[in-house]
Parts: C-alpha cells; sequence; structure tokens
C-alpha cells in the first residue's frame, strides 16, 4: 500500500514519554537513606547477580506436554490477502466484526446499515483467552470442546485518514460528527464474550449463549483500589468518585490465577478534547502537568469528534476541559477514569466490570501472572505501550491460597489480590541485572517528590507515569505483552520499536539505533523491536538479571549492527507486539504489529522455544565515539523460532488463546484493509483488503477483524 504509516501505528505512537528523569544520583540518595533503613537494603542492592539457579521452585513444574521440537514447516513471508498456515493445518474464521450475540439480532450485512450494535461483536479484535465451560455448562479448567471467549475490541479505524467501513458511506470525518455514527462507535468498543463449541470438526458461536456479553465505552464500571473515592475521580457520573462509565481501548489480555478475564486500557487518552483555554482555566495546576504527561495537551483534537455530536452526557463526557463551577459538574477528571487494568468475571454477568486501580494508570498493553505459590504474593507484570514508557510488576498484599484457583466468588477473589499490594517500575542497568522501585508512599523518592505532588496512594495509582519518572524508571522501547515463561518462570516482554531511540539515548537495554529502507522512506530508531527477557530470585523480589531474548530484523539486516538474532527467511520479523506462552506445549507464540517490514510480508505468528537468560553473549555496538553493550541471548535458527502464520493485508495478529489440551489455537486478526481510502469504501475493487469475506465468510466485501481458530489436520497439538 501506498499509505506510509497505518493508522492503527499512529495511535500507538501518538503519545510519548519526553519527560527527563530526575538525575539518578539524587533518587539514589534519598531513597539510600529510607530504604537501606526500612528494608536493609534489600530494594537497592540490585547489582547481586543473580543465577537462573537462584529461582525458587516457584515456576518450574512447567507446561503439561513440554516440546522440544517445532514440527512443522515454516510459513514464508507474504503479501497476499489470505490467512497462510503451514502444511497440516486448517484454519478457520469464527467470530468477525458484527457477528450476532444474541438470537433476536439479525445477521450481519457489513454494509454500513447494521444496528443493534450493543449486541454484535465489536471491532479491532484484540487480546483474547478461553474460559472453559464442561459439558452442562458449568465453568470448567479441562473442558476443551466448549467454552467461552472473552476479548478486546481495541479500536476503530480513522475516518480521518481511512475508511471507516462500519458507516454505509465511510463516515463524516469533519466536524460536527453525526450523533448516529459517533452512537455506533461507542458501542464497537470494549469487550465480547461469546461461547463456542466444536463438534469435532467444526467450531461454531452460539448466537443465543445466555453467557454471551458486550461491554462497551457506556458500561457501568466500578472503581476498585487504592483510586476509589479520590477527588480525581469524581466526576457528573459519579459525584463520589466510585464509579466509571466503559472501558476503552482494550488492548492486551491475562487470565487471573482465580480464573477472571482482565484487559489494559492503551491508548484511551486520544479519545479526549481539551480546548485551548483550558489549562489557563484550571490554572495550571498539577492536574495540567498530569494531563500533558498522560498525552492531552489544551487544544488538541480528539481521534474521533465523539465529544463534538452534541450536547447529551454521552458526547460531552469526552470534553475533558474543565468546563463547569466544580468537578461534579462537568467531565474534567473523566480521563482519570480511563488507562487501568480492568477485570471482567467471563461466568457470570451479574458480575460488574472492576476498574483494578492497583495495578496503575497508564497505557497499559497486557498483565501476565507469575504461576502462584501457596503462601506467596500473587505477582503480575506489564508494560506501558508509548514511547520511553515503563515496565511495572504489581505484587499483592495477600498471600496465595491454592483454594482461590476455584473460587466461589470469582471477583471476591479478584478483591483480595488485586487492590491491596504494591506496585514496581522496573530499572535495568547496563551490567545485565535490574531493579525494581516501589511506587507508594512509603518511598520517599515519591512522598517528598518535588517533580509531582503526591498526596495519597490514590494520587500514585492515577498519576503512576509521574511516580514512576520521580523514581528514575528506564525509558524503554515501547512496553507490549508481557508472559512468562511455564518452563522455568522467565518473563519476557515485547519492546515493539521506538522511533524516538537516538544515539543519546541508547543503553544496554535499549541498545539498537538504526536506519532501515522501506522503498525510499527512511525509517530511524529502533525499528523492528526487541524482546527483553529478566529471571527473577523469586517473583516478589527487588532485583533481577535480564538479557535480550530477540532482536526483530530483517534477514538481509547487517548481523554485527541489527540482526544480531541471526534471523533467516524462516523466522525474521519485524515489530513483535504479542506474546503468550501456551501452557499446553510452553510454545512462545510472538505476534507482530508491523509497519516497517510490510513492503515484503504482512504481519505474522511465530513459535518459539526460547532458552533461558544468559544463554548468549555480550554485544558491542559503536555509535561514533559512544559504544553500548548489551546482553544478548543465543541467537535464532529455525528450530528456535519458526513463522506459523501469516495475515491478510493491513492486519496486526494480536491475541492467543487456545484449549486446555492446546488442540485448537484462537488468534485474532485486527484491522485487515485499514489502509483503504475513504473514497473507496463502496469499491470493493480498491480495497487494501477484502477478508474474511474471501474466505468464505459472511456477507458483504468490507474487510472484518475476525478470530479466527487453528486445528491439525491429524487432531494434535498445535506447533507440534
Ligand atoms: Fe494496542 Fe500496544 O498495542
Ligand atoms: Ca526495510
Ligand atoms: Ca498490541
Amino acid at each position: 500500500m501506498t499509505l506510509d504509516t497505518r493508522p492503527g501505528t499512529l495511535f500507538n505512537e501518538e503519545d510519548s514519554n519526553t519527560t527527563s528523569n530526575p538525575a539518578f544520583e539524587q533518587v539514589l540518595a534519598t531513597r539510600l537513606s529510607r530504604r537501606s533503613l526500612l528494608r536493609g537494603g534489600a530494594g537497592v542492592a540490585g547489582a547481586t547477580v543473580l543465577g537462573t539457579t537462584a529461582l525458587s521452585g516457584c515456576a518450574t513444574s512447567g507446561p503439561t506436554a513440554a516440546i522440544n521440537t517445532l514440527g512443522f514447516k515454516p510459513v514464508a513471508k507474504s503479501i497476499a490477502d489470505v490467512v497462510t498456515v503451514p502444511e497440516g493445518y486448517r484454519v478457520q474464521v469464527l467470530y468477525g466484526l458484527g457477528d450476532p450475540l444474541t438470537a433476536s439480532t439479525p445477521a450481519f450485512k457489513n454494509d454500513g446499515t447494521d444496528s443493534d450494535w450493543a449486541h454484535r461483536a465489536g471491532d479491532h479484535h484484540d487480546g483474547i483467552e478461553w474460559f472453559s465451560l464442561d459439558a452442562s455448562g458449568q465453568p470448567s479448567r479441562t473442558f476443551g470442546s466448549r467454552g467461552l471467549l472473552a476479548m478486546n475490541h481495541e479500536a476503530t479505524t480513522d475516518e480521518k485518514l481511512t475508511s471507516f467501513f462500519i458507516h454505509a458511506d465511510g463516515g463524516k470525518a469533519s466536524l460536527p460528527r453525526p450523533a448516529a455514527e459517533v452512537d455506533k462507535e461507542l458501542m464497537i468498543h470494549g469487550l465480547s464474550v461469546v461461547e463456542v463449541q466444536s463438534d469435532g470438526k467444526q467450531w461454531a458461536c452460539k448466537t443465543n449463549s445466555p453467557f454471551n456479553r458486550r461491554v462497551t465505552t457506556m458500561t457501568e464500571a466500578l472503581i476498585s483500589g487504592p483510586a476509589k473515592g479520590s477527588e480525581h475521580l469524581v466526576t457528573k457520573y459519579s459525584t463520589d468518585g466510585t464509579k466509571a462509565r466503559g472501558t476503552l481501548n482494550n488492548c492486551g489480555t491475562g487470565k487471573t490465577p482465580w480464573g477472571t478475564f482482565v484487559s489494559g486500557e492503551e491508548n484511551w487518552f486520544g479519545y479526549f478534547h481539551r480546548d485551548a483555554e483550558d489549562d489557563t482555566r484550571r490554572k495550571k495546576d498539577k492536574h495540567v502537568q498530569a494531563l500533558n504527561r498522560y498525552g492531552r495537551k489544551a487544544g488538541a483534537a480528539s481521534r474521533h469528534g465523539w465529544e463534538s455530536a452534541g450536547s447529551d452526557d454521552r458526547f460531552v463526557r469526552w470534553n475533558n476541559g474543565a468546563l463547569a463551577a466544580s468537578a461534579k459538574e462537568d467531565y474534567r477528571n473523566e480521563m482519570n477514569t480511563f488507562g487501568y487494568i480492568v477485570e471482567l468475571d467471563p461466568y457470570d454477568q451479574r458480575q460488574l466490570l472492576r476498574k483494578r486501580t492497583a495495578l496503575g494508570r497508564m497505557g497499559h498493553e497486557n498483565v501476565t501472572f507469575a504461576k502462584p505459590v501457596a503462601g506467596q504474593p500473587v505477582v503480575a507484570y506489564m508494560g506501558d505501550d508509548a514511547r520511553g514508557e515503563y515496565i511495572y510488576k504489581f505484587v499483592s498484599s495477600a498471600k496465595w491460597d491454592p483454594a482461590d484457583a476455584a473460587p466461589t466468588n470469582r471477583m471476591a477473589a479478584g478483591d483480595k489480590y488485586l487492590d491491596k499490594g504494591t506496585l514496581y517500575v522496573a530499572r535495568f542497568k547496563d551490567d545485565g541485572t535490574g531493579e525494581w522501585l516501589e511506587l507508594s508512599m512509603d518511598n520517599p523518592v515519591i512522598a517528598n517528590s518535588s517533580y509531582f505532588e503526591f498526596k495519597s496512594e490514590a494520587d500514585v495509582a492515577i498519576f503512576t507515569r509521574l511516580a514512576a519518572d520521580a523514581v528514575g524508571a528506564t525509558k524503554m522501547d515501547r512496553p507490549e505483552w508481557g508472559g512468562v515463561n511455564p518452563r522455568n518462570g522467565e518473563v519476557y516482554i515485547t519492546l515493539t520499536n521506538n522511533s524516538n531511540r537516538t544515539v543519546a539515548t541508547a543503553d544496554a537495554a535499549n541498545p539498537r539505533v538504526y536506519t532501515d529502507m522501506k522503498g525510499s522512506k527512511e525509517q530511524k530508531g529502533n525499528v523492528n523491536g526487541h524482546i527483553v527477557r529478566f529471571v527473577e530470585p523469586t517473583p516478589a523480589a527487588n532485583s533481577f538479571k535480564w538479557d535480550i531474548y530477540l532482536f526483530g530484523a530483517e534477514a538481509n539486516a547487517d548481523r554485527a549492527t541489527v540482526n544480531l538474532s541471526g534471523l533467516t527467511a524462516d523466522n525474521d520479523l519485524s515489530s513483535p507486539d504479542g506474546l503468550v506462552f501456551s501452557p499446553a506445549t510452553g510454545i512462545c507464540w510472538i505476534q507482530t504489529d508491523d509497519s516497517a517490514y510490510t513492503d515484503q510480508t504482512n504481519c505474522m505468528l511465530l513459535a518459539a522455544l526460547p532458552g533461558q537468560v544468559g544463554d548468549g553473549d555480550k554485544k558491542t555496538l559503536k555509535y561514533g565515539d559512544k559504544t553500548v553493550t548489551t546482553h544478548a541471548g543465543k541467537a535464532q535458527t529455525p528450530a528456535t523460532l519458526k513463522r506459523f502464520l501469516v495475515g491478510p493485508r493491513g492486519c496486526e495478529i494480536t491475541g492467543l488463546c487456545e484449549t486446555p489440551d492446546g488442540r485448537a489455537l484462537f488468534v485474532n486478526i485486527q484491522h485487515p484493509g485499514e489502509n483503504t481510502r475513504m473514497a473507496d469504501v463502496n469499491d470493493p475493487s480498491k480495497y487494501e483488503s477484502q477478508w474474511p469475506a474471501n474466505a468464505g465468510y459472511g456477507a458483504g466485501r468490507r474487510p472484518r477483524s475476525a478470530t479466527v481458530v487453528i486445528t491439525k489436520n491429524d487432531g494434535g497439538m498445535i506447533g507440534t
């Protein structure tokens, strides 16, 4: 395609961390004075080098059928408008944008005239998780032919740039936006739960399942954890700051040890508008600093102009200005009600969505849990996806009770483990170690900060990025999905790319700065991304040892400076984003959301059998007078990393889950054809993609985000 930058990527890049952290020495001095007294200095003793043998027995039991061989032939790179999987595999489209979730909702016409969006699949399928049902429809941990798929509907295409396929004529981009269009857009964001079943040959959605559910930007949610009742969450909708309306831009997902679905609110800030006078009106108080830090400068246009569609509350709420006499009468704080991990019980529609504020407010990608250990805290890892943002970890106050693996009240278990605990942010040191820096009022760097005024734990939970700035966290190359290797408990986080990385800011954990050509276009910085991993003595520890498991690169890029993992045509990739370890096979599935290598290939899914932290060597990169020495994992071969799937044109491959037996793999294909031009909305011959219609799925020719299910012809485990 000729458009230079895909809008999906623009959304992810519209924000970046341009702050400079306070000088580290100053931070360290303050922290030493307090922490060494309180905690025997454990928190700052991160220079201690940890061996993998230091791992406790916490997560070493491994997957049920760990494999040592990737038993399929690699799929070639492709720009065809098709989902390609290896020989011996079958791919079936299962659940597309607009598919009905009730028996009374009409079939999807896919021509922009469909209605009843509260009962249809939303747009931009993203993170996805599997929840088994047994033959009698009760929650199960093991059943493999019937279950619920809970997933995110992250976004929709940007009407200002490309075709808006949910509207008959492609939508009206100029302001004011038509209320009828905005009403649709409000409903296609959020989450969905859909029951699916296999008859042994085919999978199908159960349109009439009582479990089917939509959560949208309009669904009531409870504020939970330290920010509940905060003055910064007071809105006209919730004058006591205990409720929020809806969830937005939900990206990655996770599954809790107690069997619920968790989802990260990612690029929510772009949906809000503040007029040019708002800084003055707010007297440039601390909220202005926070709004700017979170990507909303006064005068910034909102992504879809929802605030312009009329005087009704459902539109006005997207205007984040301090417009009335008090916060109880306007939506100046509405943006503060987004940016959290939300928890949903997919099995129980009576349970309201919870915003788990203890896990901080940021551009959340996903949440991944360390394997819980009886009597130890529950630990979760998270990335904040914007250029120069950070990696976080949450450690619960409550200790894990194995009885909670099958609780009678799943959301009560969520309350127990996710509402009280300690949030940390990562600092990566050049020597290959790192430390977790505490984000709480117990840390004097935060309590006494001159950088931002923190008055309470609620402030830390709401203004988390500023707390992380204050303690001197390491700015990373866009932290995306995390996963915990079931073989050894090591934690992997994808760093998708960073056009802002420069020689001046290159460091051991974000070491590459180079130029790659896409046709005649120069792409700079960390163009193709990498995957960092770390090992901790125990998941709750304050220190870790890290290396870079994988460097994304084009196969023919220079092996001394760019293609540091030795990728070949069978496994080269750009912009790793989704990362999910299979509990059944131990395979590390890696998905791409790329715009750098798309002249050569559509986005893809790869299967990996990773080693362990420290299995490679140091590598030194020279940039003029500056040298950067990084810690690279061992080079890859097609035996350890192999391309499994390539998607249709214009898509991102994102979200992956499987049945407990590992024999059905569900993968989301997001925004195929998104570079189609507005003027071509009713000319299928000019669509960038006609998938999944061209795979025989559904009416119309307009491209649709959809879930596919992959099975092996011989009924075996996927990837083996
Ligand atoms: Fe929604 Fe960071 O990708
Ligand atoms: Ca290139
Ligand atoms: Ca993503």
